[in-house]
């Protein structure tokens, strides 16, 4: 399967100068959830974005990004990141030949994503302020000096994830009845609202999806509707208060007959066993929408029989931490059958 720039090339803002960038991101996998789907009465599919190049689905939008900053001339990007951006951003960078700097959260982004950012070369710069401090300040940055901001405020970051409704579709052969996805800046959720919309008016996809998006309770500032200053949660990856693109979330929501709705870090953590319990490792944002599911489903309002996708945002090897505090981390022992054998039976 060709990168996505190729595959989806007639529906995507590609000319004859756009350099044929990828790293063979996209076209992830749709695994149906038994398990989840016999608890909550419908037919549940998990959108394993963390399948990527980098382990996230934000290596779709990234190309595009790249692609075109590399069109336009430009020989440095930025970008505010909680990980998973910052990790894209780095390799997509690296591939490319441009220097790549990276704002992060001091200590509130997961392991595996720094590990990613520093291996790919970025230059990295952990600011005491969340998110949402970065991401002001990278915006100021590239608004006066000649560096691209590949933050999903690039309208291209948005074309390139709309790539995984197309593929939601392409592979169901409709639309889903309700997309659950995880919200955090908003961009995702908005992206994939576009390519249903673009796929529907291109004559595929038989009908358009609810979407509903999934916030950490600490971290949901749709759900309150207000601003969070000071956001909390597990999921580091959605730890954002002020969302970038709200007004396009807010309409996806609206458009759609969708939701917006919240998961305390306890009932994602319990939402992230189940997905692993299904064979599937994803990073603690990445259940929110599973555990948006099993609160709709308690509350009565998934429709039975219904076709249902949750995407799966993150590899759950992006934040080993959280995976250790999941469960019960094994102790050594003496090597010996003796003890082995005690301990197993
Ligand atoms: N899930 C994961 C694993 C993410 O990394 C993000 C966002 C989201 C969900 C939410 O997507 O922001 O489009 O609503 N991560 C960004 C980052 C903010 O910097 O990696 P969104």
């Amino acid at each position: 399967m060709p990168g996505l720039i190729e595959r989806y090339r007639e529906y995507l803002p590609v000319t004859d100068k756009t350099p044929a960038l990828t790293l063979h991101e996209g076209n992830t996998p749709l695994i149906p959830a038994p398990k989840l789907s016999a608890h909550l009465g419908v037919d549940l599919y998990l959108k394993y974005e963390g399948l990527n190049p980098t382990g996230s689905f934000k290596d779709r939008g990234m190309v595009m990004a790249v692609a075109k900053a590399v069109e336009e001339g430009a020989d440095t990007i930025i970008c505010a990141s909680t990980g998973n951006t910052s990790a894209a951003a780095a390799a997509y960078a690296a591939r490319s030949g441009l220097r790549c700097i990276v704002l992060i959260p001091d200590g509130n982004i997961a392991l595996g994503k720094l590990a990613q950012a520093m291996a790919y070369g970025a230059q990295i710069v952990a600011i005491n302020g969340n998110f949402d401090v970065a991401l002001r300040l990278v915006r100021q940055i590239s608004s006066e000096h000649p560096i691209a901001l590949v933050n999903s405020v690039n309208p291209y970051r948005l074309q390139g994830q709309k790539t995984g409704a197309f593929e939601i579709v392409d592979e169901l052969g409709r639309a889903p009845d309700v997309l659950a996805i995880p919200v955090g800046n908003a961009g995702n959720i908005s992206a994939y609202w576009m390519g249903f919309r673009e796929y529907h008016h291109a004559g595929k996809g038989d009908g358009l999806p609810k979407m509903w998006g999934f916030q950490a309770e600490g971290a949901a500032p749709f759900v309150r509707n207000a601003i969070v200053d000071e956001p909390q949660t597990i999921a580091t990856a959605i730890r954002i208060g002020n969302p970038a693109s709200a007004d396009l979330a807010r309409a996806a929501v609206r458009e759609s007959g969708g939701l917006f709705d919240m998961a305390h870090d306890d009932e994602i953590m319990h939402a992230y066993n189940l997905v692993a319990q299904e064979g599937v490792f994803c990073e603690p944002a990445s259940a929110t929408p599973v555990a948006g599911l099993l609160k709709m489903h308690a509350a009565g309002k998934l429709t039975p029989g219904q076709t249902v996708v949750a995407v799966l945002t993150g590899n759950g090897l992006k934040d080993p931490n959280a995976a250790m505090r999941a469960v019960e981390a094994p102790r050594g022992i003496e090597a010996s059958m003796e003890r082995v054998l005690e301990s197993i039976l």
